[in-house]
Order: structure tokens, then sequence, then C-alpha cells
């Protein structure tokens, strides 16, 4: 019969990504129920476990979003029921044809569906595709490899890495994952820009001053120095997360939503962008710091950390979009780790009103004037924009007040994680929030060159205290361009 069932198999299933995110985004969606009738979840991995193990060792991290009851129980053993455990290496073919007897087991003659997800490191990637795609491919449905970064460490190793991938699969198999596009708000930022007319038309150099996209982190590297010092701020943040936000806020308008459009307008303002410069480039890493009686390690205390390591925790650069919309118009980055605060968002800086009516009501200072939209990714989803209005009363006193979206007013329901939305959409097939491979080449063509110049050059890192908001050097970056932070007083 024709039935079709699904198997999702989580290669490197102990890790830690896949028991935070994985598993409970699979659960989260088996709980809403997301997933077809028919599905099996196998964790994969080199620890010898059995799947009652397996089960034990997920059971912890699964939670029930809407209601505490019981049902949640019934349905967490059920879901449990559902997940099992093949013990293998990263690089041994029979391993993975061991793994497709048990699959074919479980999809009991139905039409299966294969899902990988590898959540393993990218010195494994081509050895799991490999065996996998020869011996644990669907024989008469779909098979998919979700990969997460990094996709190399620039342009020449992220094109043999494709390359690579390519040899076994298609690059409509490949769903290469940015866990930012699944966070709610950036999905949200083309129905923002694309569906109010109050926005669309400002959307150019002509009223955009500069644009920001900023992501903190109040907690460092704490056990992933091994895996961090080897790429650094730039590549784990920048480069993908804040780029792709980027990519979103200034691409053209896509001529439909399908992946393929949104994904080509992606590429093409991706591809308008100036390569990074030096000059352009502040970087920081965070040192030791006490407070409050309490002390923070710094970056180089891991001792999975070389002592002398130039690897920044923190950057702040200046990119440019050279077309006719964005002209000019500087768009900041700053990423940083151990600093004052959690939080990533987007900030728009305005242009001033011309000929301002208020201006002397205002004193000198305009920048406190203009107006600035915010979209808060998180925590706390929010879009606000700050205006001027005048307080109430008899005197004619302006102040900027805050038009204000919080999310948690407005939308009283629990937001959904990111990989749930994006492990939904590599089960049905769409692809508008996975990376295509050109995006991948264009977006590290920006960085490269820099990367390359920071690594030749020995550029040492400004050292900045755990929990502080980072170099000064991003001021004076910022002030080059006649902009302040916005996230900043
Ligand atoms: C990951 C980075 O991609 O994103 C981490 O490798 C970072 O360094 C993480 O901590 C942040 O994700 P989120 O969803 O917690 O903001």
């Amino acid at each position: 019969h024709n039935e079709t069932t699904i198997s999702i198999t989580v290669v490197g299933a102990s890790g830690d990504l896949a028991r935070k995110k994985i598993f409970p985004a699979l659960f989260a969606l088996f709980y809403e129920d997301w997933l077809p009738e028919h599905f099996t979840v196998f964790g994969y991995a080199r620890s010898k476990l059995t799947d009652e193990e397996l089960r034990n060792m997920i059971s912890g991290t699964l939670t029930c979003r809407i209601d505490k009851s019981e049902n949640c129980g019934d349905k967490m053993e059920q879901f449990l029921q559902r997940c099992f455990y093949h013990s293998g290496q990263y690089n041994s073919e029979d391993d993975f044809a061991e793994l497709d007897k048990k699959l074919k087991l479980k999809e009991e003659g139905r039409k299966p569906n294969r899902l990988f997800y590898l959540s393993i490191p990218p010195n494994v990637f081509v050895d799991v595709v490999r065996c996998a795609s020869r011996h644990a491919s669907s024989p008469t449905g779909w098979t998919r490899v979700i990969v997460e970064k990094p996709f190399g460490r620039d342009s020449d190793s992220s094109a043999e890495l494709t390359r690579c991938l390519k040899q076994y699969l298609s690059e409509d198999q490949i769903f290469r994952i940015d866990h930012y596009l699944g966070k709610e708000l950036v999905e949200n930022l083309s129905v923002l820009r694309f569906s109010n007319l109050v926005f669309e038309p400002l959307w150019s150099r002509q009223y955009i001053r500069n644009v920001q996209l900023i992501f903190s982190e109040d907690f460092g590297t704490e056990g992933r120095g091994g895996y961090f010092d080897s790429y650094g701020i730039i590549r784990d943040i920048m480069q993908n997360h804040l780029l792709q936000i980027l990519a979103l806020f200034a691409m053209e308008t896509p001529v439909s939503l399908d992946a393929e459009d949104i994904r080509n307008e992606k590429v093409k303002v991706l591809r308008s962008m100036r390569k990074l410069q030096l000059d352009d480039v502040v970087i920081g890493q965070y040192k030791g710091h006490t407070k409050g009686g309490k002390s923070f390690p710094g970056y180089t205390d891991d001792p999975t950390v070389p002592k002398n390591s130039l690897t920044p925790t923190f950057a702040a650069a200046a990119l440019f979009i050279d077309n006719v919309r964005w002209d000019g118009v500087p768009f900041l980055m700053k990423a940083g780790k151990a600093l004052h605060t959690r939080r990533a968002e987007i900030r728009v800086q305005f242009r001033h009103v011309p000929g301002n009516l208020y201006k002397r009501t205002f004193g000198t200072d305009l920048d406190k004037t203009t107006n600035e939209l915010v979209i808060r990714v998180q925590p706390n989803e929010a879009i606000y924009l700050k205006i001027n209005n005048k307080i109430p009363g008899l005197s004619m006193r302006l102040d900027r007040s805050n038009l204000n979206l919080l999310y948690s007013s407005r939308y009283p329901i629990e937001i959904p994680d990111a990989y749930e939305r994006l492990l939904l959409d590599a089960i049905e097939g769409e692809r508008r929030l996975f990376i295509r491979s050109d995006e991948l080449d264009a977006a590290w063509a920006i960085f490269t060159p820099v990367l390359k110049e920071l690594d030749t050059d020995k550029v040492a890192p400004e050292l900045y205290p755990y929990g502080s908001r980072g170099p000064v050097g991003a001021h004076y970056l910022a002030a080059k361009y006649n902009v302040r932070w916005g996230d900043i007083g």
C-alpha cells in the first residue's frame, strides 16, 4: 500500500545540540500533532547505548510547553516509544547498512522518507553523507540531510565541502540550517516590510541612515572553547546569523514567497555587498573579571583554548551594499560573548526630519530626535518604534516615546523554538529558510579576505572584561560613520 512513513535519524545523538535542541523540537512537533502519523526517530552515535538508555538520556530535556497535565506524560511516553538507537562509527559503511536494516523494520513496508540530521563535527560530515547515501537512503521515497555550520572556514574550504557533499547528494537534498532563520521575528521581517505600507516606502537610503545588527550573550564560550577557538565570533555569528538577517532585511521584493524566489533575492543582495575591509572591523576578546565577589574566567582561561589565542570573542564591523537602494548606508554589526546582557536585535535609525519645526524644543542633539525602529529578536520579543511625542501638559515639551508591540502582551502564547520551525520545514520540503549553496558562497566572499588578513597579520584583539559592554573600539568604528550604537544610552 502507498502509505508513507518518515524516519528521522539524528546523527550525533549524544551531543549537546541533539539533546538540548533537536529531540526536544521533535517532541514539541509530535506533541502538537505536526508530525506525520507514521514516524520513527533514530539516534545514531558512537557510544554503545540501548534504546532505553537513549530514551532516558533525552527524556529529561523534553518539555510540555502548553499544558503540564498528565496528558503530557502520556505524550512523552508515546514519543519515546518511537525513539530508537543505533550505535555506529561515522565512517563505517557497514554500520550504516545495519542502520538501514533497522529502519526498514520500523518502516513496516510503508513508503519511507528519510531525514538525517547531522549534529556532528564538520570533519565527519562527508564520511557520514557518503555512508548514509550509499547504504541508508530511502529506496523509494525522498532522502534529505540537514547540516549545520560550520560550513568551512572560508570561501575555499566551504566550496570544497559543497563539492564533496554533492558527490553524494543533490542540492535539493541538502538542507543547510541557520537557526536564526527559524526565529519568529526573523521570519516576520518580510511580513513587516512587504505587507505594511508605512514601512515599505521608507526602506532605502532615502530615509534610513544606518542599520544595526546586534548580538550579545552574557556568557562566555564555556565548554565550547575547542570548537570556538578555530572559528571565532565572525565565523560563529556574523558570517551566518547576522548576515542572514541583513539579507532578509535588505533584499528586493521577491517575485513570490517561493523558496527559490526568496533565495534569488538574498543572493542578489549579498552579491551587491562590498567585501569587508580590515579598517572596518574591530575585534575583542574577553578577559577574566571579578564582580561582586564572584570571579568570571577569561577566554584563554578555558583549558581547551591556547593561552596565546588571538581568536576574537567580540567583533564590530561596518558593511555596505553597493546597490541603488542602499548606496552609502552603513550596516553595522556587533557580536560578542561574555558581555553584560543577552540580546539579539535589529535597529533601524532613520534620517533627521528636514527643517524640523521642533528643533528648538529639542535642543541641538538631533540624534536624540530621529526615529528608530527596533526589532528585538530575543529575549522578550518585540517590535517598537521610537517617535517624538508631546508630553501632555500646557507647555510644549517633547520626548521620545515608543509605539510598542510587545509579543508577550499581544500574543500570550509560547513562541516555538527555531528548531521546531526548521525541522518541520525540512520534513515538508520547504526550503525557504535554508541556505542555498550560491548564497553560502556569496556570504563567504564578503568575509573571507578580512578573515585571512586578521590571521596573517596576527591582529591582536582588544581585551574587555567579562560582563562589560565590550571594547571601546566599537564606538570609534560607529563614530567613523557618524553613528551611535542604539543599544547604548
Ligand atoms: C550558535 C553559535 O550558532 O548560536 C553559538 O555557535 C551561539 O556560539 C548560538 O551561542 C546562539 O543561539 P541562540 O539561539 O541561543 O541565540
